[in-house]
């Protein structure tokens, strides 16, 4: 199950004559994107990832750990119960967002540059984890799993698409390049991997979030913003945004949407 994970992953390389005439990076991740949802998710905490970790930590506070942390979404809401923060992700720019954020809060915060599970012996243990977004990023997924489970005392929160977050694309590549985009993994797929590991307490609710600034499918951005996006990840040039524009009339977003939240308590792994 795990290596058909890793295999469903790198399935979504994009082929290499696409690549190759590309000009801009289509794997990008705009930091302004994630800010906005940090931003957002503060100002309004809800969803059944934030009610899981938070429920852990309402009569009890403790230290909150957020992998592939983006600029906070997932653990900035738990602020108000959090004895410290700390994010881990492989990109500075998204780091620095999270600590700008994180003080204007006013939490205790550290940050971590690097990709876990490599940079997992520069962290303390914590007692709730949050990971939201990221294990369809990780091809080697069970030592990333196992060592959540290893730092983590209370209860560690993943949450994820049920499909893959560029699914909703796939018309789009066919429609531009003529090519068929993967459907796995899916995170039922995540949901065994656990299973098969035996870690306790396993619950995986599959749930819609509603945010208002995404309830258009743009993520508060102009269609021409999003069309310049979704380009660069189509490995298309700028003088294709308008065509992208116009198809995407046709399309309808389905990212950060449905989701799904992993949760578990950590321990039975280290024996
Ligand atoms: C899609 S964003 C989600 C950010 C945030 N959790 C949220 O929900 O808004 C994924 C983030 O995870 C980071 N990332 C991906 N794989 C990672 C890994 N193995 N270790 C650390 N960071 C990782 C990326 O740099 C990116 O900032």
């Amino acid at each position: 199950m795990a290596q058909h994970w890793t295999d469903s992953l790198a399935s979504w390389a994009i082929p290499q004559p696409i690549l190759d005439a590309a000009t801009r990076d289509p794997w990008m991740l705009p930091v302004a994107r994630f800010a906005g949802r940090a931003d957002r998710a503060v100002a309004d905490p809800a969803g059944v990832s934030f009610e899981r970790a938070a429920d852990v930590l309402r009569d009890d506070p403790g230290s909150v750990l957020d992998v592939g942390a983006g600029a906070g979404a997932a653990s900035l809401p738990l602020a108000p119960w959090a004895t410290s923060l700390t994010a881990v992700d492989g990109q500075a720019a998204m780091l620095e967002a999270f600590a700008e954020r994180a003080s204007t809060v006013g939490v205790v915060h550290h940050e971590v540059q690097g990709t876990w599970p490599a940079v997992a012996g520069e962290v303390a243990a914590h007692d709730v984890a949050v990971v939201h977004h990221v294990v369809y990023n990780v091809a080697d997924i069970v030592p990333f799993l196992a060592a959540l489970d290893a730092k983590v005392r209370r209860r560690v929160v993943l949450e994820l698409p049920p499909h893959h977050p560029l699914s909703w694309m796939s018309p789009l590549w066919k429609q531009f390049h003529g090519l068929e985009r993967p459907v796995s993994p899916i995170a039922g797929d995540l949901v065994e991997i656990l299973g098969a590991m035996d870690v306790a307490d396993l619950r995986a609710e599959y749930w819609t979030h509603v945010d208002p600034a995404a309830a258009d499918g743009s993520d508060g951005e102009t269609l021409d913003e999003r069309a310049a996006m979704v380009a660069q990840r189509l490995c298309l040039p700028v003088e294709r945004e308008p065509d992208v524009a116009h198809a995407l009339g046709d399309v309808a977003p389905g990212y950060h949407r449905d989701v799904v939240t992993v949760s578990w308590t950590p321990g039975s792994l280290r024996g």
